[in-house]
């Protein structure tokens, strides 16, 4: 096959390059097609190519690979040294329950009290076990939604069969009402297989929550970290229009969009929370592009938009967390606090 250059390839080029890697078929690209339009699938293709490294000539995709590789067994000895790595790959298989609450003048009566539980980054690959771990924390506990902010594979590119597989697995824990945001390690031809699941995907669209007769929105966009194929344009009218949005973003890095959009609620992931921290939770490393660091975990405001970075359920490059256990966070939606009744 010819070299292909990126930026110029049409959609069709790009199509073939992809299913020599992957085993989806020529319908399973006409319906992304039909689903995304011609502009959003050709951008969210060219990264993914690019992910794979088809500029490089495989000398260099060797030497990326071998310097990922060596990282892994560098933070791996550091650990290890320090005689920390056991207690870092337990808390990474420890995941706690975060309750807290967002309160929305404008929330319809319906809604008081409402709630929604958010899981992000479940990286399945770096911890097999992880629907058990997830089903064991979540049984017993009341949730009326449940939101799941992406990045459902390990590694950012190669197979995602296991992967899907984990999610399956995970799929009952979940509850009756599902609904899911793509990360910057999830391809995009997994929104073709997560509905298959009873789990829909908002890409760059919004869709009703009722509840007796009312209603609130939920957006949720394309990853803006690294494909950077979100976009608000279709959604704004509505969102001005409604008394409560909430947004489901991969990253904190779409926050002044989301404001702009006039957005009231994002719920985000990405980060880990930095994941190796130190004590006191202080993140080493961000992972974040133009973004204060105050919004790498927990709750942050921009303008009028009540934000929440996840530390996330599972844990990316390694299964190896230090001060920084994983989340499954529970958002209550209230009219007025209940804090301090
Ligand atoms: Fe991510």
């Amino acid at each position: 096959m010819k070299k292909l250059h990126l930026e110029t390839a049409s959609l069709d080029e790009l199509i073939l390059n992809l299913r020599e890697m992957t085993h989806y078929e020529s319908s399973d690209y006409e319906r992304l097609r039909e689903g995304l339009g011609e502009t959003h699938l050709r951008q969210r293709l060219q990264g993914q190519l690019r992910l794979y490294g088809l500029e490089h000539p495989p000398r260099i995709k060797t030497v990326i690979r071998i310097r990922r590789r060596c990282m892994r067994q560098l933070i791996l000895a550091g650990l290890w040294s320090l005689r920390l790595l056991p207690r870092a790959r337990a808390l990474a298989r420890s995941p706690q329950v975060v309750e807290r609450e967002i309160v929305l003048p404008n929330l319809p009566e319906a809604f008081e009290g409402y709630r929604i539980l958010h899981l992000s980054d479940f990286h399945f690959d770096f911890i097999p076990e992880l629907p058990e771990i997830v089903g064991k924390l979540l049984s017993g506990l009341h949730f009326d939604l449940c939101v799941l902010t992406g990045d459902f594979r390990g590694e950012t590119t190669g197979p995602y069969e296991e992967s899907l597989e984990h999610l399956s697995r995970t799929r009952p824990a979940l509850g009756e009402k599902v609904v899911a945001v793509l990360g910057n390690h999830d391809n995009v031809e997994i929104m073709l297989r997560l509905p298959e699941m009873g789990i829909p995907v908002l890409m760059n669209q919004i869709m009703k929550v009722e509840k007796d007769g009312a209603s609130i929105l939920l957006g949720g966009i394309d990853d803006p970290h690294f494909y950077r194929t979100h976009d608000f344009s279709s959604m704004q009218a509505e969102v001005e229009s409604a008394p409560v949005s909430i947004l489901l973003s991969h990253s904190p890095e779409s926050h002044r969009e989301a404001a702009e959009a006039g957005f009231d609620v994002q719920l985000s992931g990405h980060t880990h929370g930095g994941q190796l921290c130190l004590p006191g939770g202080i993140p080493i490393l961000a992972h974040l592009h133009d973004c204060p660091r105050g919004m790498i975990r927990g709750s942050w405001t921009h303008q009028q938009l009540q934000g929440y970075t996840s530390r996330g359920i599972g844990s990316s490059t390694l299964d190896v967390r230090l001060c920084c256990p994983p989340e499954a966070t529970v958002h209550v939606l209230r009219k007025h606090s209940r804090v301090n009744e």
